[in-house]
């Protein structure tokens, strides 16, 4: 199928935002981000040069997961703001031309949610199958051996009904039965609401996670798990996740977005590539972005990254739309991993391959890890694995929005420290620093905007080692990009390997290349890398 360049939707051609609504801004002082927080920094995200922004969850909720622990799935909880407050943030979001996807969270709900109180009640409580309940094993042990992400057992034993109840993630998070009908129409009416107040689209929570083995067989040994990593790993989830009856799930809400006009979902998804593809669906019909996290986990060394783009962008199905994240709420940033020199390369990375990019908020200042002591933890998954350095915390602490003592985030007390570097790394001080790593996102943001090759362009490999990657964007009758990065921090010489090219360096992670001519070969600094855009012969 090839698309004609008319063809291409929003959610395609334009930069997504992820904002994780309790630190981007806070507008009444109680240390929290806000909705209103949100619509006062409207005019940065549009000067950023974004179409969409994705807003993590701001539903009522205890709290215990911060927010994807919902009581109520079509109601604002009052941290953040009301529903009129929400409507005018899709009112100013569409008046400034962009999109605004929200975060679904079908898995699970808070055990405060009504439907759980109601479930929980009794065992003939017409609610009761709405959850996944099961009577005790031997010596009243689990019903298996499932594992929750956050530790410890997946079941909860629930006094008042002599049953377990599963939980992926904490006990606070009783997971849905999806194999239930009525689960799935009202988790389908919690969809339309949105989509009627004008959303345009979802990022869908856990998708793979969405339905589970109908005989909850127990999960393998992991062989490979080592002591640090997160005791969940312990088991390969084979039966608890990844079920083939998820993709009928994921066509029903396919089918209900493509009811309404240009909406488009996105589907959290931790799989290795050729599991993760199958969530385009069969014939176009599953989720449009099924994220690809694979450069959240990359070693990052030039033959590696180069290879796994190249799996990906050959295990895409016809239809299936690339897209790319460097961070998000649950990982450590880019600028920890890679170090801050680093991430202004990875941010050409991002900006410049086939497909959609998600921009993790403050990743565009270089917001790195913060430490966070452990007496202020709030991360569920901090607390319950204290030895394991697993808290997300450190990558959620408040954007940096200037010099002042809050960083401009906030006129309270920050609910999470804010980064010590905020007076000098904050948007205010990098918006007029021509060296900023600002100034980087901006201009690349401003150049695929506007060239068709960068767009939607196809990706031509050109060369890789151990230090460069090289790489080509190309849409025919346009102008053609040569996309050099050197991932390590000593120089490296790059020749491209078959035949000559030549151009002029457009953008750099410095300034100081930009504007010279691009000739064969080039020496880059360490942590260097350029867009060249190549003379016109280049194009066919
Ligand atoms: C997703 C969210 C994460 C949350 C988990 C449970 O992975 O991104 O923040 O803790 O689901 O809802």
């Amino acid at each position: 199928m090839v698309q004609q360049k008319q063809d291409y939707l929003w959610w395609q051609t334009g930069v997504i935002y992820q904002i994780y609504p309790r630190s981007f801004q806070d507008s009444n002082g109680d240390g929290i981000g806000d909705i209103p927080g949100i619509i006062q920094r409207l005019d940065y995200l549009k000067w950023l040069g974004l179409k969409a922004v994705w807003i993590s969850p701001f539903y009522p909720s205890p709290m215990k997961d911060f927010g994807y622990d919902i009581s109520d799935y079509t109601a604002i909880d009052s941290i953040f703001g009301t529903l009129e407050d929400f409507d005018q943030l899709v009112r100013e979001i569409h008046q400034r031309n962009m999109k605004i996807i929200l975060d679904l969270v079908p898995n699970h709900t808070s055990d405060q949610h009504p439907w759980f109180l109601e479930s929980r009640s009794s065992r003939d409580n017409p609610k009761r199958d709405w959850y996944i309940w099961q009577d005790a094993g031997e010596d009243n042990a689990p019903p298996n051996n499932w594992l929750a992400m956050f530790g410890g057992t997946a079941w909860e034993w629930d006094e008042a009904t002599n049953q377990y109840y599963y939980h992926a993630f904490l006990k606070e998070q009783p997971d849905l039965n999806w194999r239930n009908p009525e689960v799935r129409e009202a988790m389908y009416n919690v969809m339309r609401f949105w989509l009627d107040r004008g959303v345009d689209g979802f990022r869908v929570d856990v998708m793979w996670h969405m339905i589970k083995d109908k005989l909850l067989r127990d999960n393998p040994p992991n062989d490979e798990y080592l002591p640090h990593m997160a005791t969940y790993e312990q088991l390969l989830p084979v039966y608890s996740t990844d079920q083939p009856e998820v993709h009928e799930i994921v066509r029903e809400m396919r089918s209900l977005l493509d009811s309404y006009e240009d909406r488009m979902m996105i589907g959290e998804i931790y799989l290795p590539i050729h599991k993760l593809v199958s969530y385009y669906g069969n014939d176009n019909d599953g989720t449009h972005l099924p994220f690809n996290f694979m450069l959240l986990s990359a070693t990052w060394d030039a033959s590696s990254i180069a290879r796994s783009i190249d799996e990906y962008e050959g295990a895409l199905p016809m239809y299936g739309w690339p897209n790319w994240v460097l961070s998000n709420h649950d990982q450590p940033r880019i600028t920890s991993r890679v170090g801050i020199q680093q991430s202004r390369v990875a941010a050409i990375l991002l900006l410049t391959l086939r497909g959609t990019p998600t921009i993790y908020y403050g990743d565009e200042i270089g917001m790195r890890d913060v430490p966070i002591p452990f007496a202020e933890v709030h991360d569920p998954q901090g607390l319950n694995m204290p030895d394991k350095n697993l808290s997300r915390d450190p990558a959620r602490t408040p954007m940096q929005w200037d010099n002042s003592k809050y960083a401009g985030f906030t006129s309270g007390k920050p609910w999470l420290r804010i980064d010590k570097s905020s007076h000098r790394e904050n948007v205010e001080s990098q918006k007029t620093n021509e060296y900023s790593i600002l100034r980087i996102y901006r201009r690349l943001i401003e150049l695929r905007n506007s060239e068709p090759s960068l767009m939607y362009g196809n990706y031509i490999p050109v060369a890789s080692d151990k230090q460069v990657i090289a790489y080509v964007r190309k849409y025919e009758g346009y102008p053609s990009f040569l996309v050099v990065l050197n991932l390590s921090h000593r120089p490296a010489y790059f020749k491209p390997v078959h035949k000559p090219m030549s151009g002029t360096i457009i953008l750099g992670t410095v300034p100081d290349l930009e504007g010279q001519p691009y000739q064969d070969m080039i020496n880059l600094s360490g942590d260097e890398g350029i867009v060249v855009k190549l003379d016109d012969h280049h194009r066919q």
